[in-house]
């Protein structure tokens, strides 16, 4: 059967004015590597934050700059996917205003207030029917505690954890833990093949 693949990938930006934004730390390397794994057994759509990576063939990328943004290309296209892999780095906060003109350094009080973003995947979470859930961990404390964690809030069936250092790396060591309390161990290795591993896994599961 073919599976249609929703994959994320890569930072959000909040802006704070039209120059300045606050972001997180993501290559997109992992994302891009899942897209990629994942072509050999379907259809792929790839909603990707700013990153300096080609895009795979055959792949439909979605370019989005914020988690709003991000946000929407995922739930405008959740009812139509069998797979949903949230690899990216969604910014938790944004800037409470944007402005709209350039803040000038001499009128900036020295304070930023940041509100919270929606949580995408708990709220896939829950509106899902058929759809099976991935979402990744990076921590860098308490690993396999912290992905539990999220992995019961946000109704997932499978989180991949892994340390935070593996940001901007070429390989990546993660742990997978399952909805069923299932806890897999891969060794550390390149990107390429932590992807084909999980794209594996996941089908299995699907299938
Ligand atoms: N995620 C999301 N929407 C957000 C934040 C995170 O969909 N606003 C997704 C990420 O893509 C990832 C998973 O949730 O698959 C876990 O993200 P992470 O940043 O590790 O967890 P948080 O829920 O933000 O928790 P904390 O910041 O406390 O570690």
């Amino acid at each position: 059967m073919k599976l249609r693949f929703l994959i994320t990938a890569g930072p959000t930006r909040e802006f704070l004015d039209p120059i300045r934004f606050i972001s997180n730390r993501s290559s997109g390397k992992m994302g891009y590597a899942l897209a990629r794994a994942a072509c050999r057994y379907g259809k792929v759509t790839l909603v990707s934050g700013p990153v300096a990576l080609k895009p795979p063939t055959g792949v439909t990328i979605v370019p989005v700059t914020t988690a709003q943004e991000m946000a929407d290309a995922v739930l405008a296209r959740f009812a139509d996917a069998d797979v949903v892999i949230m690899t990216a780095a969604v910014c938790d906060f944004r800037p409470r205003r944007v402005a709209t003109r350039k803040i000038k350094k001499a009128g900036f009080s020295g304070v930023l207030e940041l509100v919270p973003t929606g949580d995408i995947l708990a709220t896939l979470g829950k509106r899902k029917r058929h759809q099976l859930l991935v979402g990744f961990a990076a921590e860098t404390d308490a690993l396999e505690a912290n992905a539990q964690k999220k992995l019961r809030r946000k109704k997932l069936d499978l989180i991949v954890a892994n340390d935070a250092r593996a940001m901007d790396a070429e390989t990546n060591q993660v742990t997978l833990l399952y909805r069923d309390g299932r806890v897999e161990r891969l060794p550390e290795m390149p990107k390429s093949q932590v992807a084909t591993a999980i794209i594996r896994r996941v089908t299995a599961l699907r299938t």
